[in-house]
This record gives C-alpha cells, sequence and structure tokens, in this order.
C-alpha cells in the first residue's frame, strides 16, 4: 500500500486522532507495516468528506483568489495553492458550488459538507471561535475604492447620508461599522454588484480587500481607484474544523513544502506578477 492509500484507508475508518501513521515522505514501504511507526517522522491521520478528496467551500466572486472564468472554471490563486496541497497530500481538490462569504465559517464549523474553506479569508478572533486557521499563507490589507478623481477619503465618508459598500460579513464590513461610525454600512452579498454600484454612484465607496480591488480596478472598472490604502496588518488562513486536527497538521507542512519548494512564488508570480505580497 502506498503512503497516500493508507492515509485514505484510515480517514475512510474515521480513526482520526487515533491511528498514527509512518511516515514515508514519498518512498515505497511494504505493504504491512501500517501499525509501525518512525521516530522521525510520525503524521496524524485525519477524516475528509469524501475519500481522496480534498472538498473546498467558498465564496467564487474573489478574484484573483477565486473566481469562475468564461469557461465556468474555478480558477485563481487559492485554487491553485489548495490544488498544490492536495497534491502533497495525495488528494484531488473539489470545489462545491458558490457559497455567500458569510455562510462559509459555519460550514466548515458544523462539518459534513467540505473540508476546508480557502476564500482569501483572514484569521480573526470571532472566527477562530467556530473554526481552526492553518498557518497564515498571504499578507493583505484593506482598500477604499471610489470613482477616479472623486478625492473621498476616510474623512468625507464619515459622514451622515453616505453609503458605503461592503461584502457581507467580511473584515472589510467590520471596519466600516468600526471606522466609519457615521455613514451607512451597506452589506453586499457579492463584490461585483458593489463595484458597480460605486461606479454607478449609487454608494460613495467600498471597502474591499486590497489585492482584490486592484484586480477589478485593472480588469472591469477603469473609472474606479483605490483612494485610500488600509493597513489592517490582515493574514489569510485556511478554516478547518477543530475537530479535524490532523487535516490542519497536514495541510501546515504541505504548506512549509510549499514554500519552501518554491511552489508559493511560483503562484505569487502567476496571480499577481510579483512575489513581493
Ligand atoms: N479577507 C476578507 C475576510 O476574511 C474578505 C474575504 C472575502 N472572500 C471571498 N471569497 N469573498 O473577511
Amino acid at each position: 500500500m502506498t503512503n497516500m492509500n493508507r492515509r485514505n484507508f484510515v480517514a475512510t475508518l474515521g480513526l482520526a486522532g487515533t491511528v498514527l501513521l509512518a511516515g514515508c515522505n514519498g518512498s515505497e514501504q511494504p505493504a504491512d507495516d501500517a501499525q509501525t511507526t518512525d521516530e522521525t517522522t510520525e503524521e496524524a491521520s485525519y477524516t475528509l468528506v469524501k475519500e481522496g478528496v480534498l472538498t473546498n467551500v467558498a465564496e467564487l466572486g474573489f478574484a484573483p483568489f477565486e473566481y469562475i472564468d468564461e469557461d465556468g472554471v474555478t480558477v485563481g490563486f487559492d485554487v491553485d495553492l489548495s490544488n498544490a496541497i492536495a497534491e502533497k497530500l495525495g488528494l484531488t481538490c473539489e470545489w462545491l458550488p458558490n457559497q455567500a462569504f458569510d455562510t462559509l465559517v459555519p460550514t466548515i464549523a458544523q462539518g459534513g459538507k467540505a473540508d476546508i474553506s480557502i476564500a482569501g479569508m483572514t484569521i480573526d478572533d470571532t472566527r477562530l471561535e467556530e473554526v481552526d486557521f492553518s498557518d497564515p499563507y498571504l499578507n493583505s490589507n484593506q482598500g477604499i475604492v471610489a470613482l477616479a478623481g472623486s478625492g473621498e477619503t476616510s474623512e468625507t465618508l464619515d459622514v451622515e447620508g453616505v453609503q458605503v459598500a461592503c461584502q457581507t460579513g467580511t473584515t472589510g464590513n467590520s471596519w466600516i461599522e468600526e471606522n466609519l461610525p457615521n455613514a451607512t454600512c451597506v452589506p453586499l452579498a457579492d463584490v461585483t454588484a458593489g463595484m458597480m454600484g460605486v461606479s454607478t454612484g449609487l454608494y460613495k465607496a467600498m471597502v474591499i480587500d486590497l489585492p482584490v480591488a486592484q484586480n477589478m480596478i485593472a480588469e472591469s472598472f477603469s473609472d474606479l481607484e483605490v483612494v485610500e490604502e488600509i493597513p489592517t496588518g490582515e493574514q489569510y488562513g485556511i478554516a478547518v474544523s477543530y475537530d479535524n486536527p490532523g487535516l490542519k497538521d497536514a495541510i501546515n507542512d504541505a504548506l512549509a513544502q510549499i514554500e519552501e519548494d518554491g511552489t508559493m512564488d511560483e503562484l505569487k508570480q502567476k496571480w499577481f506578477g510579483t512575489t513581493e505580497v
């Protein structure tokens, strides 16, 4: 049995946390050694919703992290990263249909539908009450998007009657509530709807993750600009259930390898045109 098959076998039996497997580091081992442990490299087992598959759930309107391209294929930095992680674990990746961003943490906490949510999701204390996170894999900040040349700032926006859009349940949503107390915060399911609203004058501004703001402006909203960058110092992590600590460990191991073997830099280069993100 290969290391990969053995791991799937344990996953099928649902013995998470009770069986330690010998780490083979890719080399073949005799078929009958499932009980033996190797003192140097032990790996905890984990459960999966579907055997042999890393099942992902995300809100899929968040380019360049996860979005559906013209051919209907789910693509993006997070998608490539999830594929790379799955490959290290000897799994394939599947994506559930698009789900509203504010349902992702509850879905992972409940269990049974998806193993992970990789969704440009910021690790924060409120979310950590419900789900665990992998080690951080990317740094991010917020950006205020408004009509180019409008001269809007966080001061001009913090005025009664001014509508500022965001995606529901995001850190941008909380930022508006905390920092623009006089403005009216307009939470929306869809980032593109918010950008359209700013473009047509329905909303004065939108607050979203800076890399997404920059990508949307470059791809489809040349009439908009980032009028202010907000250095929130966020870090993206992969949400995993607290009931599946072995999966978190396996993902962290895979992430470390991905950093080390240059895959992470390749992905950053591919999706951001630079490794400095
Ligand atoms: N980083 C922000 C947060 O965690 C926004 C994430 C939105 N992600 C998405 N796939 N729509 O709240």
